[in-house]
């Protein structure tokens, strides 16, 4: 494009190179450039005589500016999807990309591995297995689980929320109205409601070798007439002594949890030292390894359940934690970490 003023041929020149190191982003900015601006305001200083001319020429140069944003805008609109999972550069020529793995060269992480055993063992126990859910919503995270509107007890469960409501559950509790409302048919046929719920939670934690923001939980719920803390204790305690391998001492200790009534922390032999005191157990012989309770007559009754009639206990309590304490491994991060000189050890 040529100009013939010679002020507007050169701002032209500048302009285009300008633009050529622009972002693909951030080119229209040259539209508000102030050099350009500065030719606008030019044209008022101009004597009458000489204003249509010099005003022509920088309609012409914003004109062309703006074709040339327009056509890089148009053709990054027409890019091809690339594939962003691809371990190289998609420039790379296909004899200079480094060799894919083969999924032969893969293994089940291990703690799918050990999620597997757990759900075999409760399945043995009567326990069907349904998976929770990667995002939720308010009511099933707090409301339907008996936490008043504005209360502190939802402090504890700090996680992450979308702009339009929705949240990365903090807890496989969320699930509890859902299987309590899928299974009360069984109730009504004297059977009793006994499921396993394992899934990925979420939290905003300061992560170190015992904290994760993303980990897995295992949530448990039993619900027939007549259960009491003494079924809950029982079943916590065969399940965690088959998973171990050894008998173990547990004890329950008072919490609180909205959703049970009485609520337990429930703390067992450490199963490496049997009470002798060890780095696992920070020297205590204990270990404290989950939250549980009986179920809150609220959450029956929001899901349609006579509390006068049932009773149910509850658990939940993380995954990687049970893992960790199995295989003595000293940092929850491994896990997430996609080490594979970590996850071939399993
Ligand atoms: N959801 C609780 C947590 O993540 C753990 C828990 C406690 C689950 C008691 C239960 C329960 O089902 O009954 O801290």
């Amino acid at each position: 494009m040529n100009y013939k003023n010679s002020d507007i041929a050169q701002a032209a020149k500048l302009l285009k190179q300008k633009l050529d190191k622009l972002p693909i982003a951030q080119k229209p900015t040259i539209l508000r450039s102030k050099e350009l601006k500065s030719l606008f305001e030019k044209v008022k200083l101009l004597p009458p005589a000489e204003r249509p001319a010099f005003g022509a020429e920088v309609n012409k140069l914003r004109q062309h500016l703006e074709t040339l944003v327009n056509g890089v805008k148009q053709a990054t609109e027409r890019l091809e999807p690339i594939d962003l999972t691809a371990p190289f550069d998609i420039n790379v020529e296909p004899n200079k990309r480094p060799a894919v793995l083969s999924a032969d060269d893969g293994s089940i992480h291990p703690l799918m591995i050990e999620l597997d055993l757990i759900l075999d063992n409760l399945y043995r126990m009567g326990f069907n297995a349904v998976e929770s859910r990667q995002i939720d919503d308010d009511y099933h995270m707090f409301g339907s689980l008996n936490f008043p509107e504005d209360h502190p007890a939802r402090d504890d469960y700090d996680t992450f929320m979308t702009s339009e409501g929705l949240i990365a559950p903090a807890h496989t509790s969320t699930m509890q109205n859902r299987v309590l409302k899928l299974y009360k048919s069984n109730l009504s046929h004297g059977q009793p409601i006994a499921v396993a719920i394992p899934g990925r939670v979420f939290r905003n934690e300061d992560v170190d070798v015992r904290h994760e923001h993303t980990f897995y939980q295992l949530e448990g719920v039993y619900v027939d007439k007549g259960v009491t803390v003494g079924h809950l204790i029982a079943t916590l305690k065969s399940f965690l002594q088959e998973y171990y391998g050894k008998d173990l001492e547990v004890k329950i200790q008072p919490f609180y949890f909205p959703f049970t009534e009485p609520s337990f922390e429930f703390t067992l032999s450490c199963p490496f030292c049997d009470k002798a005191g060890c780095a696992i157990c920070s020297y205590s012989g204990w270990i404290e390894l989950l939250g549980c309770g009986l179920i809150h007559p609220n959450v029956l009754k929001e899901a349609g359940i006579d509390p006068k009639i049932y009773s149910g206990f509850a658990w939940g309590g993380g995954i990687d934690r049970l893992v960790m304490m199995k295989y003595d491994i000293e940092d929850i991060r491994h896990f997430e970490a996609g080490r594979l000189s970590f996850l071939r050890q399993f």
